[in-house]
């Protein structure tokens, strides 16, 4: 009997957890982005455990973003640098979210659920009222509805496909908290549709400095791009922020962003030589050179993969519509179930 219901248990496979993230498509991915984002998700899409939704948020950059070209090439670009570091499209969906139309069906749905108390606490909203403020502006000077009901697209973007984790910056954590409040909400009312989310923080994951030792971020103006060609990329590293420290005077790894990149690239074992060559006073031009050589020693295969895809469009674009298709398995008979839910539905 024992042997009976151990033999039973080793059939019943693991329900598998179900990943979610989105990537909003401005500006082009830089360095931040990989080891952040990108390094982290491809290897997850590798693994048998977790089944991955990957989607390119472009109706979410319409929030920021009012350039039409800067849109669609965005989203070519980080579509083709994805696919060009291995993400594995044929296990993962990976699709653009404007090719899901029960992401905006869904969305209303949401807003008609979702307190508008709540979205005068999202952080984005609440940070562009207090520049208002502090410029002597009225509150709402330059807001959107997109910037308001932000959050309810996201919640959107998760709750249709059941995403068990939702991997992001710290930055997003508020939002998956209110995906989870709104779908918490829809339940209630409405019956057990949902999942309801989690959002996961990789604390192990670094958090780049850019160009002048802040947080390197498209906002700033101080990042490295992921794909450059050898020159260039060499040239923005040469541009990194360094003191005055001479050669052979010794030089603090932790404050330095030029030893933060190389840690994010290296093994543990050529992390302790740079933080022992730091002590020894290395140049800041070797130490410069030993990191471009790392960084693109990691980059080169994928920066001709990713120059091949900017110039094959058409692949990457079957490619998204392949993870439509798939994402749409889901999507259709989901909203079909959550408009019966809410009393649309046919008369007869
Ligand atoms: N708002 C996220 C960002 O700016 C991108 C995003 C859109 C997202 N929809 C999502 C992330 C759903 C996770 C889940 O980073």
């Amino acid at each position: 009997m024992a042997a009976e219901q151990a033999g039973l248990a080793t059939e019943i496979t693991m329900p598998k957890q179900r990943m979610l993230t989105g990537i909003t498509t401005t500006g082009t991915p830089h360095l931040g982005n990989y080891v952040g984002a990108i390094k982290p998700a491809v290897a997850a899409s590798h693994q048998d455990q977790y089944e991955s939704f990957y989607f390119l948020a472009d109706y979410h950059a319409l929030i920021k973003c009012h350039d039409p070209e800067e849109i669609h090439r965005s989203t070519l670009e980080i579509a083709a640098s994805w696919l060009a570091l291995g993400l594995d499209a044929e296990r993962a969906v990976f699709y653009r979210q404007s090719d899901i139309p029960e992401i905006p069906e869904l969305a209303w749905l949401l807003n008609c659920m979702s307190a508008k108390g709540l979205m005068n606490r999202a952080h984005a909203y609440k940070a562009a009222v207090h520049e208002n403020e502090a410029a002597g502006e009225d509150a709402d000077f330059g807001i959107t509805m997109g910037l308001f009901s932000y959050p309810v697209l996201m919640a959107a973007d998760i709750l249709l496909f059941n995403a068990d984790k939702v991997p992001v910056g710290r930055d997003q954590i508020q939002h998956v908290e209110m995906a989870r409040d709104i779908g918490q909400r829809f339940n209630h009312h409405f019956g057990g549709h949902f999942v309801l989310p989690e959002a996961v923080v990789d604390d192990d994951v670094a958090v780049l400095q850019g160009l002048d030792g802040r947080k390197m971020s498209k906002s700033y103006g101080n990042t490295i791009p992921l794909f450059l060609s050898e020159k260039q990329l060499k040239k923005h590293i040469n541009k990194i922020k360094t003191n005055l420290l001479e050669p052979g005077e010794p030089k603090d790894p932790e404050s330095s962003a030029v030893f933060q990149i190389w840690q994010a690239f290296a093994s543990a074992e050529q992390t302790a030589e740079m933080r022992a060559a730091f002590a020894d006073g290395i140049a800041w031009g070797e130490a410069k050179k030993r990191l471009f050589e790392l960084v693109d020693a990691e980059l080169a295969p994928a920066r001709d993969r990713y120059q091949a895809l900017l110039e094959a469009p058409e692949e990457v674009e079957s490619t998204l519509q392949d993870g439509a298709r798939r994402a749409r398995d889901y999507s259709r008979p989901m909203i079909e179930r959550l408009r019966d839910a809410v009393g649309i539905r046919p008369l007869v």
